[in-house]
């Protein structure tokens, strides 16, 4: 089996603190695989540790079988992990299309740029030339994912995309993440939110205090209402 990422025995570490511990994951070409857990669970660090942000202290990293655990950020993503991060970081001097443009990456290419990915972004199509610091939670969120789209990545890793949103904008979300499921993209996302986890992932990875404890389809995951009670807040 060929997986397009594989976290192996993921250690990670932020100073003396033991943070993961054994974290082993794996996404296949065209799946949506949701890593759920609380509020400290390690999610992400897990994702920082996948992209290269966090060294990994012990454990694997695989990109396309590739092992590129000692590899920096840059060359991550160079071989095809697009990171849509917590925080959005928008610069918000810039306008939308030009933060749009600082998700291209040298080297990478494919069906991807401003034309196709507007397409599946039709809220960001009329403001384009507004400032990034002038937009919405919800549109930044939403220009977050473009920007990383743009780069055409192998793989994209959204971290908690709903956390903060109000429901209409969840829903738009919703319908995103299956659309770009349809055209094929590769996605690991992070939630806490169990209803939107559910209604996107083929799979799900329950992580706690650093331990993955649930790995899964989501109609088993659906079926472990104990595993959803204890690591969860439902
Ligand atoms: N920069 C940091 N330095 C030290 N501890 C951190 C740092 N970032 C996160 N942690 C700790 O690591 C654990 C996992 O955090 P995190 O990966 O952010 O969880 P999640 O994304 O699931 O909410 C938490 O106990 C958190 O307090
Ligand atoms: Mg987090």
């Amino acid at each position: 089996m060929s997986y397009i990422l594989e976290a192996a025995g993921l250690n990670t570490f932020y100073g003396r603190s033991h943070i993961l511990f054994d974290v082993s994951l794996a996404v296949s070409s065209g799946e949506t695989v949701c890593l759920m857990g609380r509020n400290g669970a390690g999610k992400t660090t897990t994702f920082r540790s996948l992209i290269g942000l966090t060294p990994v202290k012990l454990g694997k990293v695989m990109i396309k079988g590739k092992d590129c655990s000692r590899l920096p950020a840059y060359k991550r993503a160079r071989l095809g992990i697009g990171f849509v991060p917590e925080d959005r970081r928008i610069l918000g001097p810039f306008t939308v299309r030009e933060n749009l443009g600082l998700g291209r990456i040298p080297g990478r290419s494919g069906i991807w740029n401003e034309e196709t990915v507007l397409e599946q972004f039709p809220l960001l199509v009329h403001l384009m030339d507004r400032l990034g610091g002038t937009l919405s939670g919800g549109e930044q969120q939403l220009l977050t994912i473009a920007r990383a789209l743009i780069s055409n990545p192998d793989v994209l890793l959204l971290d908690e995309p709903t956390e903060g949103l109000a429901p209409v904008v969840v829903a738009v979300l919703k319908d995103l993440v299956l659309n770009l499921k349809k055209a094929g993209i590769t996605i690991l996302l992070s939630e806490q939110n169990i209803r939107f986890a559910t209604s996107v992932s083929d799979r799900a990875v329950v992580i706690d205090k650093g331990h993955v404890v649930f790995t899964g389809t989501m109609e088993e995951f659906k079926r472990e209402e104990s595993v959803q009670k204890k690591y969860l807040a439902v």
